[in-house]
């Protein structure tokens, strides 16, 4: 697939997790969870990608793209330390819902300034070959890339193709610890309020 496609439509499928987000109650703790999962998830993966296909290829091809990559990574990182702040608390914490609504209005805005500059001016740069080879090899790279935030890891290259790998490899034991975590704060819930615990 084109590769200014792809990440389009991964916009589209963060846009629609955050309307959803917007429209869940202010007690839909699960809804909540759950959407906040989600979009660390793929905001995870998506900035992993582009930081390493997208971002390098615009500033191989033009100088004058460096300035803007370089204010997109400082974005990428804000958020991803966001990202990694939300996944220690639950919607239940008073500070889960306005650091919500802060890295919403930052993607959204993020977003636009690639769909509506930088991705154009990829376009004029590069043809449809080009695009479709460096999407080909987006969509493998999304299989491998990393479903949680690592703020403090290399975005660039080469750094951040090897702490990929790793990235990974913590990823797999931050699931298993989140897991328990969760599991064993639905039991103390439970216990200190059964009829709070059932939603
Ligand atoms: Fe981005
Ligand atoms: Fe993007």
């Amino acid at each position: 697939m084109d590769a200014l496609k792809l990440l389009t439509q991964d916009h589209r499928t963060v846009e629609r997790l955050f309307k959803a987000y917007e429209r869940a109650g202010d007690r839909a703790i699960k809804e909540k969870q759950r959407l906040a999962d989600e979009v660390i998830r793929e905001l995870s993966i998506h900035a992993s990608i582009e930081e390493q296909f997208l971002y390098p290829t615009a500033r191989e091809l033009s100088d004058k793209l460096d300035s803007q990559v370089l204010e997109a990574l400082e974005e990428h990182h804000l958020a991803k330390a966001t990202l990694a702040e939300l996944e220690k608390i639950s919607p239940g914490d008073e500070r889960f819902d306005p650091k919500m609504t802060v890295l919403m209005e930052n993607i959204r805005h993020h977003i636009e300034e690639e769909e509506e500059d930088l991705f154009p001016k990829l376009k004029r740069l590069m043809d449809s070959a080009d695009l479709a080879v460096l999407g080909e090899a987006m969509e493998a790279a999304k299989k491998l890339a990393p479903t949680h935030p690592h703020p403090m890891a290399p975005d660039t290259p080469p750094g951040n193709i090897v702490s990929e790998a790793l990235a990974k490899i913590l990823d797999s034991g931050k699931d298993l610890v989140r897991g328990t975590a969760r599991s064993a704060r639905r039991a103390v819930t439970a216990r200190l309020n059964p009829a709070r615990s059932s939603r």
